[in-house]
């Protein structure tokens, strides 16, 4: 359960935002000699820095593997394509249920993970978490058989017609109360898509509208259903989540709603790479969530919301909502902790908050961060088609590897 930062440099990084006096854990021995102490930043974190000489410098983080919490992984060729860079980093992802036709039954999430198990790379470790879709038509008894499956984890909330498959979603979440009532038996969480779908309602206000009229009514009538709002997107979020019973009601949270606000959509021309659901919100917001996961609150965890869509189904008239980030993630949450002065929380949210929440055990092995550049690549090609990556082509700076350099 430890953080160990190794550093190999007289200056401790060259990153114009990183503050060494925020992150005690990151000081230097002198030139020539190895040492290791605890420092105080919190229980867990453990230093080890080792000098070598300038001005090369090697920063490297080692924490425990972490597990994401909101995954798209699709299925056929794109699954094959996307799930090794899930896979080679996470132990654990919480498996979106919204295919074509999307998830909604137990021996479907059982065949679905069949499928993401012969995609797997030989040898990896990486466990699906799968979810059921939940619909108005959703029985009590579906959710005694996920139960007794062992292989379904949660139920996913898609109000219908809030985002990429999720026509067959809920209409009325009032159809649904005998289902929730049977989750709070079964202890099944809720993941919710926390967005009403009133025309009516702007937008960018669809969260907020959502936790007033859905969400906070819920809580109050099912105190017990665990729930987690997924992927969320505004300051508003934030007070709620902040006002629930911690352990009851927690978010996670992606790498894009922590470093874009809604200005990246419209950056020179029109972005449909940054387009995702819920959208982008304003720089308060943006700064809100920031500050909430850097706090190091236990409430929020990792939840990249990665969201595979091919290059030309983004690039058309009418364009998907997602963004594909399982290739660059862990560096761009890495990247919004430092930029916070705050790596020393970096590895509660990756890999614990998540974990303690659910009442799973923590993943035992490490994973290295190094900080290193590294150029994303334009696009990921896979058996029919290419996808974009978030930040395509630009260079990022925090390199995960399994393994620490020597
Ligand atoms: C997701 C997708 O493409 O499946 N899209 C997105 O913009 N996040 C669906 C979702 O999680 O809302
Ligand atoms: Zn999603």
């Amino acid at each position: 359960m430890q953080a160990a930062i190794t550093t190999t440099a007289t200056t401790v990084c060259a990153h114009p935002h990183t503050k060494p006096s925020s992150a005690p854990f990151l000081r230097l021995s002198p030139p020539a000699c190895r040492v290791s102490f605890s420092a105080s930043p919190g229980p867990n974190v453990r230093a080890t820095a080792m000098a070598a000489t300038p001005p090369q410098q090697e920063q490297q983080m080692v924490i425990t593997r972490p597990d994401d919490w909101h995954l798209h992984v699709r299925e056929g060729g794109v699954l094959e394509a996307v799930l090794p860079h899930s896979a080679r980093h996470f132990g654990r992802a919480v498996i979106m249920p919204n295919l074509k036709p999307p998830v909604t039954t137990t021996a479907r999430a059982v065949e679905y993970r069949e499928q993401i198990m012969r995609a797997l790379p030989p040898g990896s470790s990486f466990v699906p978490l799968m979810t059921l879709y939940l619909t108005d038509n959703t029985s009590p008894e579906e959710i005694k058989l996920a139960r007794k499956s062992g292989v379904v984890f949660a139920v996913k909330l898609y109000p219908a017609g809030a985002t990429t498959n999720s026509q067959d979603g809920v209409t009325d979440i009032g159809k649904c109360l005998p289902v929730l009532e049977e989750m709070v038996r079964q202890e099944m969480p809720l993941l919710v898509h926390g967005e009403v779908t009133d025309q009516h309602v702007d937008t960018f206000d669809r969260e907020k509208v959502f936790i007033d009229r859905i969400l906070a009514p819920l809580v109050q009538k099912l105190p017990q259903l665990k729930i987690v709002m997924e992927h969320i997107t505004t300051m508003d979020a934030v007070n709620f989540i902040e006002s629930c019973e911690e352990g009851h009601v927690a978010a996670t949270v992606t790498p894009q709603h922590l470093l874009l606000n809604r200005n990246a959509l419209f950056q020179g021309g029109l972005q449909p790479h940054n387009y995702c659901l819920p959208i982008l919100k304003r720089e308060i917001h943006r700064q809100a969530i920031v500050s909430a996961v850097t706090s190091g609150s236990r409430r929020y965890f990792l939840g990249t919301d990665s969201a595979p869509h091919d290059k030309q189904n983004k690039e058309c008239s009418c364009g998907c909502a997602g963004i594909y980030s399982a290739p660059v993630a862990l560096s761009l949450y890495a990247k919004v902790f430092e930029e916070a002065g705050a790596l020393d929380k970096l590895e509660a949210f990756t890999s614990f908050n998540g974990p303690d929440f659910y009442g799973l055990p923590r993943n035992t092995s490490k994973i290295v961060l190094r900080k290193s550049a590294w150029k994303v690549p334009a696009t990921y090609k896979h058996s029919s088609g290419e996808i974009v990556p978030m930040f395509t082509g630009s260079t990022l700076h925090w390199l995960p590897s399994d393994q620490p350099e020597e």
